[in-house]
């Protein structure tokens, strides 16, 4: 069976959802296209014709009434961020199976909110932390899985990036707080998925140092936090859009009692350490022959293809997707908590009840 999926949303990163489709066409197709701007939604519905040889699919402007016309099986969701929480909500009620870009939502109220409505309507909700999905990190998540590490210590996620003025200028919503964050919630929330994934994904208190130096945004362009976790390892994170001239890398780092794994490149893509007590000889030759392969990624990676296809896995055989709703909120939690903790001056205890919008004039 093929599943039909509408994508609501056609900015910058909905190409990434249309190559996820056109990669799984054998189990997704694409039913229509939605953008309040319905020029966009026509560029993306000629896109898939002149890619697939398809004829052109229906564009709409409300996704209310594409859902209830259509009846698709999945809604693929890239709007701002700001806006993510009512379209899921909705689309849930509708009876829709969700796929959702990062952050889910900008507050802890509505991350719940979707989560609930997901499981009253017995439908499926994923977040797309499509790094998960990296060859890389998926290597280190087997080592982490069968205990390779030892007792964990500590790890960090370092973004050392850099958005010009004109990102923010072509897209007025990026870094305010209605909308978006700043380089904490956008840009650094896929480094902090992944290192609370492996450090336990059970945070119990966050102490952060934001700040707004470069950028003419509301939001902060710069954020530090330490991570506190319930096994007792330790997370640190170093967020910048400010790196100058361009980006510079995005790298995870690991380690543990008896291993040490570093994930860099300019999306963590590529291994750059990978040091364990046990196979040292084998996990040499794989760590050499998987750093040459991931080089040549992209900021945004190909994480998308696999995450879609384990979506629909996830409705075939009614299990839960790799990021469902509750794992996506693991790493909305520990920003929010971080701009709490940035806001008050103190450590924050999880679970922290928060949104951006309590940020708002924060920098002004
Ligand atoms: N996973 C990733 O790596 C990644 C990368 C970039 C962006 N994102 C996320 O994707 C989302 C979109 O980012 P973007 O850069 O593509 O933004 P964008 O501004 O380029 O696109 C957003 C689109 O949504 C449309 N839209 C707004 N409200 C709508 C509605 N009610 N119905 C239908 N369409 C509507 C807008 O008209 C616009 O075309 C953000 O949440 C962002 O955080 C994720």
């Amino acid at each position: 069976m093929k599943y039909k999926l509408a994508i609501i949303g056609c900015g910058r990163i909905s190409i990434k959802h249309v190559e996820a489709c056109i990669s799984n066409s054998n189990i997704i197709q694409i039913s229509a296209f939605c953008d309040i701007d319905i020029q966009k939604a026509k560029n993306k519905s000629e896109l898939l014709s002149s890619r697939t040889g398809d004829i052109l699919k229906p564009v709409y402007k409300n996704y209310q009434k594409m859902i209830k016309e259509l009846n698709p099986d999945i809604v693929s969701i890239a709007t701002e961020s700001g806006k993510h929480a009512e379209i899921a909500v909705n689309c849930l009620n509708l009876g829709c199976h969700v796929i959702c870009e990062k952050p889910m939502a900008l507050s802890t109220k509505d991350a719940d909110e979707i989560n609930k409505v997901a499981k009253k309507n017995k439908k499926k909700i994923a977040i797309c932390f499509q790094n998960r999905f990296n060859p890389p990190v998926k290597k280190l998540r087997s080592a982490l899985e069968a205990k390779k590490f030892g007792k964990l210590i500590y790890g960090t996620i370092q973004v050392r990036w850099n958005r010009n003025d004109d990102y923010y200028r072509k897209a007025s919503w990026r870094g305010t707080w209605e909308m978006d964050g700043g380089a904490l919630m956008n840009q650094c929330i896929h480094g902090i998925d992944l290192l609370q994934w492996m450090l336990g994904e059970d945070a119990t208190r966050v102490w952060a140092l934001t700040r707004r130096f470069l950028k003419p945004i509301e939001a902060e362009d710069f954020g530090t936090a330490i991570i506190e976790f319930k096994n007792g390892a330790v997370g640190i994170i170093e967020g910048s859009v400010d790196v100058y001239p361009q980006n510079l890398s995005e790298t995870l780092s690991i380690f543990g009692e008896k291993g040490s794994v570093v994930i860099g490149g300019i999306a963590i893509n590529k291994i750059e350490n990978w040091n364990f007590e046990s196979d040292v000889f084998l996990e040499n030759l794989k760590k050499n022959s998987l750093s040459s392969n991931e080089e040549k990624q992209t900021i945004y990676g190909f994480g998308h293809i696999p995450l879609f296809k384990n979506f629909v896995e996830s409705i075939e055989f009614d299990r839960e997707p790799l990021i469902s709703g509750e794992s996506g909120r693991k790493s909305l939690e520990i920003v929010l908590a971080a701009y709490k903790s940035q806001k008050t001056g103190l450590p924050v205890t999880l679970p922290c009840d928060f949104s951006t919008l309590e940020m708002k004039n924060y920098f002004s």
